[in-house]
């Protein structure tokens, strides 16, 4: 099967899946927590987790969907509270939480979110200890994207942030949550350990690449196509690895931080692209991709196996 095939297939049952456990709240904080979660999302890590458990043990996948939604509650949770912070009006292709409710109402249906994935995680059909290691995991995992969340907060007020803490605060608010789809998926399955630390690993270097897609997207593709808000971290400051490598040609975006007119983005893409800015970054998430696919390479072949590695190249040649 085609990775483009899996994923349509995938992404069906988790939103029926959904659906069915979130479509018909009627309290408010019941309907702000749902509104995300029901807006769709291309729904890539219960993906990664469904193919890191068959992967490890064939057929695994069915007794382990529970854990998928986890997933995708986890993602959801950090995507309502991480508008708040950048201040985003659009995901989904629907308006942020916090703008069609407020601030308290989304600071809590993202809660709501984070205790429902450790709720869910525990319904998978797993014995008990690969539960509790489970669970650990992923309560480690939150921690680490807060650590990412704070770096990538008060790095807006520096002009200095080198390519180093940039991999470190990328790996943390993004490649955790990926590494914990593949490691959790294989522990669920029943995998052996160095399965397990092998799709953790993968996990994380190919998230880390799917980020630096991410900062690309932002720049370059319209709300129409990405769902979000145009270059939001044009406007916030952030220091995205375009910014770093824009910085080391002499490159200042500083005067770029305010609500830009469509022509001043098309103005700052062709400026990046004729220095080679972007060029340069996707050579870095090229090699991102590189390394992580490699850890897997110890798994025994199998269809998941290739769908996994396909899904590296997948994360840097997306255009949403
Ligand atoms: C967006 O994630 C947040 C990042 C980690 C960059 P996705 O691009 O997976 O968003 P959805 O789930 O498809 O909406
Ligand atoms: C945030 O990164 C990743 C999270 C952990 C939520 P971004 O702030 O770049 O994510 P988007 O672009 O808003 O989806
Ligand atoms: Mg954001
Ligand atoms: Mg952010
Ligand atoms: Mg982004």
């Amino acid at each position: 099967m085609e990775l483009k095939e899996y994923l349509e297939k995938t992404a069906l049952q988790v939103d029926k899946m959904i659906n069915r456990y979130f479509g018909d709240t009627c309290d408010d904080l019941g309907k702000a927590s749902a509104h995300l979660l029901m807006a769709g999302g291309k729904r890539l890590r219960p993906a990664m987790l469904l193919l890191a458990a068959d992967a490890c043990v064939k057929g695994s996948s069915i007794d382990v969907m529970p854990a998928a939604i986890s997933l995708e509650l986890t993602h959801s949770f950090t995507l309502i509270h991480d508008d708040i912070m950048d201040e985003d009006t659009v995901r989904r292709g629907v308006p942020t939480v916090h703008t069609v409710w407020d601030e308290p109402t989304a600071i809590l249906a993202g809660d709501v979110l984070f205790a429902s994935a450790f709720e869910f995680l525990c319904l998978a059909d797993a014995p008990e200890n690969a539960k509790v290691r489970a669970v650990s995991m992923l309560a480690r995992t939150c921690i680490d994207i807060c650590e990412g969340q704070h770096m990538d907060m008060s790095f807006e007020t520096r002009d200095d942030v080198s390519e180093g803490e940039y991999m470190t605060m990328v790996g943390k608010k993004t490649g955790a949550l990926y590494a914990a789809a593949a490691g959790i998926g294989g522990i669920l399955a029943g995998g052996k350990p160095t399965y397990i630390d092998a799709l953790y690993h993968y996990g994380y270097g190919i998230g880390m690449a799917f980020q630096v897609q991410d900062d690309i997207i932002d720049l370059m593709a319209s709300k129409e196509i990405s769902g979000k808000d145009q270059a939001s971290d044009l406007r916030e400051g952030k220091q995205t690895l375009i910014n770093i490598k824009a910085r080391e040609k002499g490159i200042d975006l500083s005067p770029y931080r305010k609500e830009l007119t469509p022509e001043e983005i098309d103005e700052v893409i062709a400026l990046l692209r004729k220095e080679g800015v972007i060029d340069e970054v996707q050579a870095i998430s090229r090699d991102l991709v590189d390394s992580g696919i490699t850890r897997i390479g110890i798994l025994p072949d199998s269809p998941e196996k290739q769908l996994l590695l396909s899904m590296g190249s997948h994360f840097i040649t997306r255009s949403y």
